[in-house]
């Protein structure tokens, strides 16, 4: 029997060597990969600086996995549907960012890709409010937004657990992401809570063996599919 869930593992590669970032991305696909999590930083609403559309566009046409733009960035609806003309299938900005997110998410999904929504650690689910029914994902952060190797936030799961409750009382399909401290010891429980899309960065590029981390992570989902 089968819970009919799809797990994705979607590696951060904010975390990865960036002078052989093909390499990288190649092993990640041969562990089980189906993501690629691209972190785009703006050193305003968050205190670091990462990668933008030249990135995102190089990846897109090499990597064969879909691309996951993070967008850690004031006013991301100035950007957002370059990123999906850049050849990323997936944007999420955050709600804390953005004072018209749902003109935003419109023009991700009018652009072609998958709109996602993003919740820092402090801000509660019920600000997802309105704009919950035109988001494809909702992105909980399990850490403060800003950089890899962070440890868990553990009441995350709770928060997992509630925003599940709220997608399947108003009967929507809208897939849970969680980012942030993931690795082998709690993943079983953000996807038991309900999360669907797993990020990990440091827990795999920072790991001996990337493939055989991202498998390891896999594996330890395959009673929730
Ligand atoms: C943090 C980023 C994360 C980060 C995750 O701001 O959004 O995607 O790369 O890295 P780990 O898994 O190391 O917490
Ligand atoms: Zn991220």
């Amino acid at each position: 029997m089968t819970n009919g869930r799809t797990i994705d593992i979607a590696p951060s590669i904010l975390s990865a060597d960036f002078s052989c970032l093909s390499e990288e991305i190649e092993a990640v696909k041969r562990g089980g990969a189906t993501i690629l999590h691209v972190d785009v930083m703006d050193g305003h609403f968050v205190p670091n600086l990462t990668v933008g559309l030249p990135v995102v566009k190089s990846i897109a046409r090499t990597a064969e996995l879909p691309i996951d733009a993070h967008l850690m960035i004031s006013e991301p609806g100035r950007y957002a549907q370059q990123f999906v003309e850049a050849g990323a299938t997936m944007v999420s900005v955050h709600v804390e960012a953005d004072a018209h997110l749902h003109r935003t998410l419109a023009s991700i999904k009018g652009a072609g890709a998958a709109a996602g929504i993003v919740l820092n650690p402090a801000t509660p689910i019920e600000s997802l409010g309105e704009a919950l029914p035109f988001a494809d994902y909702v992105l909980v952060m399990s850490v403060n937004p800003g950089f890899g190797g962070q440890k868990f936030i553990e009441t995350s799961v709770d928060k997992v657990r509630r925003l599940r409750r709220m997608i399947d009382e108003r009967h929507l399909e809208t897939r849970i992401e969680i980012d942030g401290g993931i690795d082998l010891k709690n993943i079983a429980s953000v996807v038991a809570a309900g999360a669907e899309i797993i990020v990990a960065g440091s827990a795999i590029f920072g790991a001996a063996d990337p493939e055989t981390a991202v498998r390891r992570l896999r594996e330890a989902t395959v009673q929730w599919v």
